[in-house]
């Protein structure tokens, strides 16, 4: 694994995305895996800005992204599906035909799943997989659990994620409580994994993430097994790794 530690968040997102450009530059019909959250909104960002200045054409990027709610709509301004348009695809050039991401619309959880996997298989994975880090280790869903999950599969979301989307939604019956995500075979099955991570509550979690024993207790452990894995971290969230 190789890690470059940064200054910031802002250092962080312009070398995020530089490493994701290199992959567009070199391959412009690469597939590109993302994610949501609030870490990787600066590296999109970086992104516009490398297509607005004209050194950066989607027209041929393939995307895929790690996961979404089960149940809501595209238009609903939670869903990762309108995080992506808002962030990223309504302000560069790539064909929206060409961005994929879980429907959560799809009630039959088995067969979207499925779909979803087979999808990223005839793409023969990404090329490039953007990922973020939650604070227990987490990587797209895959919660802290006894098992390594593989393809992508529909997963109850924990109390406490419930409670803490809440604040988004009118009432807590309108909180989603499943969501479909790519597996950590699916996640694996990338060529090459960017993982950013930035602050220093995220400090424990990196030190046990990337030093400490592979185990599915810690989902993002298994990265450490993967060839080719990029961290790009500022500096507070690389505090507590071993000198
Ligand atoms: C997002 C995702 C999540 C986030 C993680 C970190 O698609 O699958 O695993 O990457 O929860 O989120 P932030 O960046 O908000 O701390």
């Amino acid at each position: 694994m190789r890690i470059i530690k940064t200054k910031d968040y802002e250092e962080m997102s312009r070398k995020a995305a530089n490493i994701i450009a290199a992959q567009v530059i070199a391959k412009p019909d690469c597939v590109l895996g993302l994610a949501t959250g609030s870490t990787p909104i600066g590296t999109y960002k970086n992104l516009v800005a490398k297509y607005e200045a004209g050194d950066l054409d989607f027209s041929e990027v393939k995307t895929v992204n790690l996961d979404e709610y089960k149940g809501l709509t595209r238009e609903n301004d939670q869903s990762y599906y309108y995080f992506m348009h808002d962030n990223l695809f309504n302000h560069v050039n790539i064909d929206l035909a060409n961005t994929n991401l879980p429907d959560g619309t799809k009630e039959d959880a088995d067969a979207e799943c499925a779909a979803y996997e087979a999808l990223i298989k005839s793409f023969g994975g990404a090329d490039l997989q953007l990922l973020g880090l939650g604070h227990n280790g987490h990587i797209g869903f895959n919660e802290p659990d006894s098992h390594f999950p593989v393809a992508t599969h529909c997963v109850d979301l924990q109390e406490r994620t419930i409670e803490a989307n809440k604040r988004f939604f009118a009432s807590i019956d309108d909180v989603p409580k499943q969501a479909y995500t790519m597996g950590i075979g699916t996640i694996m099955s990338a060529k090459k994994i960017l993982i950013v991570v930035s602050g220093e509550d995220k400090a424990d979690t990196v030190a046990k993430a990337f030093f400490g024993p592979v185990t599915p207790e810690v989902p993002a452990s298994i990265l450490q097994l993967h060839a080719d894995v990029v961290l790009v971290a500022d500096e507070a969230a690389l505090s507590k790794i071993p000198q």
